[in-house]
C-alpha cells in the first residue's frame, strides 16, 4: 500500500505517494522526472545514482524514500537552480572530464561532497574519493584533473568570500551538461 511522505528535493518540498518499498533512486527518476541521476547497475556498486542527502553523498539505489523523508536531497539538477553551472560541473566541462556522460552526475554529486570536506586535495586523495563510482570510458584521468580544477576555483571563490554554488564570471551560464540531461532508453 503506499504512503504519502514529503521530500525535501534541491529546496523544494515535494509531496509523492510511494510503497514502503519504493527506491529512492526510482520516485526521483519516476516521479519527479530528475533523471539527471541515472541507473547503472542492481548491485550498488557503480555510483551513477549519487545524490547528496543532508549533504552527504550517498548511493541514491541504497535508500528507500520512506528512510529519507525529511531529510535534504540534492541532485545533480539541484547543483545549478538558477542554470549557472557548479564550479564543479563547469570544470567537468572544460576538462573534458566525461565522454557519454552517463557516470558523470554521480561522480560530480560524489566530488562535491569530498571536497567539502577536502578543499586542497592531491590526486591520490581525489582517485581515492570516487573509487565508489565508476566510469566505462574515460580512464578518470580527466575526471581527476576536473575535481583538482574544481577545487583550485572553490578555493579562489571561497577566499573573496563568493559562495561555491553560484559560479562567478560570464562564461559560466551554459546549456546543461549531457550528462544532466534525462538519460534516455535502457538506463
Ligand atoms: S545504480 Fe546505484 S550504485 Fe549503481
Ligand atoms: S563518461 Fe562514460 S561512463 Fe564515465
Amino acid at each position: 500500500m503506499k504512503r504519502s511522505v514529503i521530500l525535501n528535493v534541491n529546496r523544494i518540498a515535494r509531496t509523492v505517494e510511494v510503497e514502503p518499498r519504493s527506491l529512492l533512486v526510482h520516485v526521483l527518476r519516476d516521479d519527479l522526472n530528475l533523471t539527471g541521476t541515472h541507473i547503472g547497475c542492481d548491485t550498488s556498486q557503480c555510483g551513477a545514482c549519487t545524490v547528496l542527502i543532508d549533504g552527504q553523498a550517498v548511493k541514491s539505489c541504497t535508500q528507500l524514500a520512506v528512510q529519507v523523508e525529511g531529510m535534504d536531497i540534492t541532485t545533480i539538477e539541484g547543483l545549478a537552480p538558477s542554470g549557472a553551472l557548479h564550479p564543479m560541473q563547469n570544470a567537468f566541462w572544460e576538462k573534458h572530464g566525461l565522454q557519454c556522460g552517463f557516470c558523470t552526475p554521480g561522480m560530480i554529486m560524489t566530488a562535491v561532497d569530498f571536497l567539502g570536506s577536502n578543499p586542497d586535495p592531491t590526486d591520490d586523495e581525489i582517485r581515492h574519493a570516487i573509487e565508489g563510482n565508476y566510469c566505462r570510458c574515460t580512464g578518470y584521468q580527466n575526471i581527476v584533473l576536473a575535481i583538482r580544477t574544481a577545487a583550485e576555483v572553490m578555493r579562489a571563490q571561497s577566499a573573496a568570500g563568493q559562495p561555491t554554488s553560484e559560479p562567478a564570471g560570464e562564461s559560466t551560464q551554459r546549456s546543461p551538461l549531457p550528462a544532466a540531461e534525462p538519460a534516455g532508453a535502457g538506463v
